[in-house]
């Protein structure tokens, strides 16, 4: 638990803090039995340190799974042998004072990094796959799936001229990472993990951790002939401004790199970032539900997104994250707040005499479950309704998109329509991310608002030849076929 779960001791088994393994098997079969499915987090490029492989590991030079992890001597000056860092900031090489060298950590010293070149590593880690396919989990979640290939030749990174553009990674953000994770041959290793999960009856499915600056890139991870992993996390979004024309630009980028047949996917919240609502304000939490909701592909919506959750504060003396530890102020806690259920004290997450492990966010007497369910214009009803009809209408399910020109600054507006259908209506999203009120002016036309951000709008027929945004909305227009 030196990083919430990302450190694992034992790959099949489960943390008696949780359970153990009937236990799991009990809530699988609940899940399934609900209708539900369960993906697993899988951590294949580190292990905990007081995993039996490192303590053997580290335990001579000459042991049978030294070369299970990245062991290197110092520099002739005493130095580590490369210039890596963390991503939680320092060098990336931990001095084992025992046995005279340097072992790899791309995030704790107390996970240290998996040797992936090495075939004993991969056939235990597949081994670990079988373990869990063979209980009947549906799939796999993959942490930071492209660190499992390094440069062989552990070469130097060279600096960032730009580290402004990844300030949110603090320390990280100095280097170039070209030689620290994402080789080429990261690709073969999943080529061969989707032929494991394929082998598996029923549909099983793969999520990887990953994100490269370069669309070609990140799309590569789909495969060539999508024999990859299924769903590559598409971050560009939660990594973007919140403005019209740059949210534009990359649902257009997406769209056009994504290999043929391949289906998209969006993130715009994750337990390694900041809350949502606090990034881009309540009223664009809104719309950016509804945006996640409409683009073709498939969302993944982060706990307590759907309620506009705040940050937490969270005071110096109550840092969780090992990250806010090292890197004072890079910390993750804020957005990992318990699920606020209710009102009373602790929100329901626990009993009301216990301190949960974190603070609840701001205001969870009025922002939580109970109430917003029961409130038909709560972001939670809009996402609900949102899910209901992704799930009916054709266009939002499998629909083409196609973003519109010529609308105005601060607007995004794309049309999801079924290619060649004349029966099933297309769908017009228009979304204004200002606080200003907008007109967007299209072809001329008639639609029926469907959903939108504002409910009174609901039902509403428009002439999309002059559609009036009020400030922080976004309208969902059914098209009538002329
Ligand atoms: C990515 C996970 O999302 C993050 O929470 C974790 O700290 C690192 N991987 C290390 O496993």
């Amino acid at each position: 638990m030196k990083d919430f779960g990302y450190d694992v001791a034992d790959y099949t088994d489960v943390d008696p803090l949780f359970g153990n393994l009937a236990t799991f098997d009990r809530l699988l079969a609940d899940i399934h039995a609900r209708g539900l499915r369960v993906i697993v987090d899988y951590v294949p490029n580190h292990t905990s340190d007081q995993h039996a492989w490192f303590t053997d590991s580290r335990s001579s030079r000459t042991s049978p799974r030294r070369d299970w992890y990245v062991w290197r001597d110092p520099k002739p000056d005493g130095s580590p042998p490369n210039n890596w860092i963390s991503v939680f900031g320092g060098s990336a090489w931990a001095w084992d004072d025992a046995s005279g060298q340097f072992y790899l950590h791309s995030f704790l010293a107390e996970q240290p990094d998996l040797d992936w070149r090495n075939p004993e590593v991969k056939a235990a880690m597949f081994d670990v796959l079988r373990f869990w396919l063979d209980r009947g989990v549906d799939g796999f979640r993959i942490d930071v799936a492209q660190f499992v290939a390094k440069d062989p030749l552990l070469r130097d990174n060279p600096p960032n001229p730009h580290p402004e553009r990844m300030a949110h990674m603090g320390d990280w953000s100095q280097q170039l990472h070209l030689y620290d994770h994402g080789h080429p041959d990261v690709h073969e290793i999943y080529r061969e993990f989707r032929a494991l999960l394929d082998s598996y009856p029923g549909d099983r499915v793969s999520i990887g951790e990953l994100h490269h600056e370069q669309f070609e890139v990140w799309a590569g991870f789909y495969g060539q002939n999508l024999d990859e992993i299924h769903v590559p996390f598409n971050f560009h979004l939660l990594f973007s401004p919140w403005d019209a024309t740059e949210v534009r630009c990359i649902v257009d980028a997406v769209e056009a790199a994504l290999p043929a047949g391949a289906w998209p996917n969006w993130v715009l919240g994750n337990h390694d970032q900041r809350r949502l609502a606090s990034r881009i304000g309540d009223g664009q939490a809104r719309v950016a539900m509804l945006l996640l909701l409409t683009l073709r592909g498939t969302p993944t919506i982060y706990y307590g997104d759907e309620l506009g959750l705040p940050n937490a504060e969270i005071r110096p003396d109550q840092v969780r994250d090992p990250w806010g530890l090292v890197e004072p102020g890079q910390g993750r806690d804020p957005g990992r707040s318990p699920m606020p259920w209710d009102g009373s004290p602790n929100g329901a997450f626990t009993t009301p005499d216990v301190d949960p492990w974190l603070p609840l966010a701001p205001g969870h007497e009025t922002t939580n479950v109970a109430l917003q369910r029961e409130d038909p214009a709560s972001l939670l009803s809009m996402t609900r309704r949102l899910l209901d009809l992704r799930r009916g209408h054709p266009a939002l399910a499998e629909g083409v998109h196609r973003s519109m020109d010529g609308t105005p600054d601060g607007t995004f507006c794309f049309v999801r329509s079924i290619d060649g259908s004349e029966g099933a209506p297309a769908v017009l999203v228009a979304l204004n991310l200002t606080g200003e009120p907008r007109r967007v002016e299209l072809d001329p036309g008639t639609g029926r608002v469907i959903e939108g951000t504002h409910p009174d709008r609901l039902g509403v027929t428009v002439d999309t030849a002059s559609v009036d945004l009020r400030p922080d909305e976004g309208l969902v227009i059914e098209l009538t076929a002329r």
